[in-house]
């Protein structure tokens, strides 16, 4: 499990085993814009202002994931045990 805090929410939430971050978020009242929940479609993608993300989607391409600044939140994950991003 890991942290993500949605800055401009104001809300951290604790992301478990078999729960995607974008799954936690709306559980706690942030609204995440999700279409395909499958890495895919990139409708979810969000900046990563702190922490690093575990890519799991098929929707950044390489260098884009290896910059670390965005994320799919419907599919991956995380690398640090806590995550910033911007929603
Ligand atoms: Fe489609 Fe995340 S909802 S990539």
């Amino acid at each position: 499990a890991f942290e993500v805090e949605a800055a401009a929410s104001g809300v951290t939430v604790r992301v478990e085993e078999g729960m995607s971050i974008a799954q936690a978020l709306k559980a706690a009242g942030v609204k995440v814009d999700v279409s395909c929940e499958e890495g895919v479609c990139g409708t979810c993608i969000c900046d990563v202002l702190e922490g690093t993300p575990d890519h799991r989607d098929h929707f950044l391409n390489d260098e884009e994931k290896a910059d670390n600044d965005q994320m799919a939140v419907c599919c991956s994950r995380a690398k640090s045990e806590r995550l910033v991003i911007d929603l």
